[in-house]
């Protein structure tokens, strides 16, 4: 086994991380070399709780029997064979089981290998499902401020958080933004203000435009890497109303809400709206292998279907689409899901988280505290009084993270917000572990920065 010195240079010589400076990766590297339940390992023998699922996936914890030997068996079989104008066996029997427990409306699973591929392949489906029924004006398409859906340039354009996507911005297509609802950043800070104000904001945008536009993408009552934005009750089902009544396609992006992560197993159940489009990913393998899926209504696959010199075929896959490992994988995943109550017990765990967190609002630079099930975002400002942020050069948030790691907890920051979200199998007793660490890191990190204050 390589000397763990060795393995660092490596990596440091060889590696270009993902959303990261790797100028921070040097200063403080982590290579992660196992996991069991909801803690991972390093190289050095540390371990840590795992308090953001490793990016929002995992859901039993990490090693589960079950999932070890459902990849296990199914490599008896075959790893993978293509889904171009071929199905698989694992392939058929997810999608059946998708289908059942997605709402009522979506019938139609299309698989691809991530959360932004997901997206990508809604937002294609639903433009060419226009095209394909003779509407060609309708070609636009509406998001929320903040709102992430991944990285390639088809969901960066239905994205906007300007820290990553402004750069980027003459190669994007154009997309009508309307403000998110932030009850938080609104000067009434009333729910019903806020929801009001934002439902006429659409209607206004739908009265003037719904010619042109094809759809509308959205995360469900929570945006996750906007940073944790809560969306006040009935948001949802206004907007999926409004859509109804302007004829435009709703895409519910489900990538980091789906499977028990809120409380439900689909977000879109608090308020049981009916997409016309649905992502999932992230979670539908438990956190084990990159599948996704992309659920359409009958009617829109319909759309699309006919005798080929029609040209109305979907022409887009991915070379790994519906991956026989993955898909037994997540087969499996909802097996347990069904076994063990998991919706249930997420549902349950998050009043407990909810208690938890009471605490951390105490702390003197907390500005809010948001939760939808067991996703939560902790907004650290300077003056929870005028809701002034730190400068953006301390980097408050991920300093705090940092320490968070000396103490033995994993997460990352989104801005000035710090993401806890622990895989569905965390108990309660290592919930309070997480948020007890969670506490301590956000005081020592804001300390610090006081004390660097005054000795300016
Ligand atoms: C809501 C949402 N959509 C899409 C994505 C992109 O998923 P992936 O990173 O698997 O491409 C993410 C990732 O965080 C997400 O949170």
């Amino acid at each position: 086994m390589m000397e763990a010195n060795e393995l660092l240079e490596k990596s440091k010589q060889y590696m270009w991380l993902p959303f990261t400076q790797m100028s921070d990766y040097e200063k403080d590297p982590l290579i992660i070399k196992s996991g069991e339940g909801v803690t991972v390992t390093d190289i050095h023998g540390n371990t840590y709780l795992d308090g953001y699922s490793s990016l929002w996936l995992n859901v039993h914890g990490h090693r589960k029997k079950e999932l070890d030997e459902a990849i296990q068996t199914q490599l008896q079989s075959i790893a993978h064979s293509t889904l171009l104008g071929a199905a698989n066996i694992p392939s058929i029997l997810l999608a059946e089981k998708l289908v059942k427990l997605a709402p009522k409306g979506l019938t139609r699973v299309f698989y691809s290998d991530s959360g932004a591929t997901a997206v990508e392949i809604a937002v294609k489906m639903a433009y060419q499902y226009w095209q394909n029924k003779g509407v060609q004006k309708k070609t636009k398409f509406v998001t929320v401020s903040n709102g992430y859906h991944g990285d390639t340039v088809g969901t960066m354009s239905v994205g906007s958080i300007e820290l990553y996507h402004k750069v980027y911005s003459s190669l994007l297509f154009d997309a009508l933004v309307i403000p998110f609802p932030s009850v938080y950043r609104h000067p009434s800070g009333d729910e019903n203000i806020v929801l009001d104000e934002s439902l006429e904001v659409l209607r206004s945008l739908f009265e003037e435009s719904h010619e042109e536009i094809a759809g509308m993408v959205l995360e469900p009552m929570i945006q996750g890497a906007g940073g944790m934005n809560t969306m006040p009750p009935g948001y949802l089902k206004g907007v999926e109303a409004l859509c109804k009544e302007f004829d435009v396609l709703l895409i519910v992006d489900e990538v980091a809400t789906g499977f028990g992560r809120t409380g439900k197993m689909f977000a879109v159940e608090h308020e049981a709206i009916q997409p016309d489009l649905m992502t999932v990913a992230k979670g539908l393998t438990g956190g084990y292998l990159p599948v996704a899926a992309t659920f359409a209504t009958e009617e829109i696959y319909h759309a699309f279907y006919g005798e080929y010199e029609e040209m109305k075929t979907f022409f887009h896959g991915h070379s790994y689409t519906g991956n026989q490992l993955g898909c037994a994988v997540a087969l499996a995943n909802l097996e347990i899901f069904e076994k063990e109550q998991l919706v249930q017990q997420a549902a349950e765990k998050s009043v407990v988280l909810k208690q938890l967190l009471e605490d951390v609002k105490q702390l003197p630079h907390v500005g809010d505290v948001r939760q939808c099930g067991l996703m939560c975002g902790v907004e650290i400002v300077k003056d929870p009084f005028t809701k002034e942020s730190f400068q953006p050069e301390s980097r408050v948030a991920y300093r705090a993270t940092l320490k968070m790691r000396e103490l033995g907890l994993l997460t990352r920051p989104l801005g000035d917000v710090i993401v806890l979200m622990p895989p569905l199998a965390t108990t309660k007793e290592q919930l309070a572990e997480m948020v007890e660490i969670l506490k301590k890191g956000i005081y020592l990190a804001t300390e610090e920065l006081a004390e660097m204050a005054t000795t300016d």
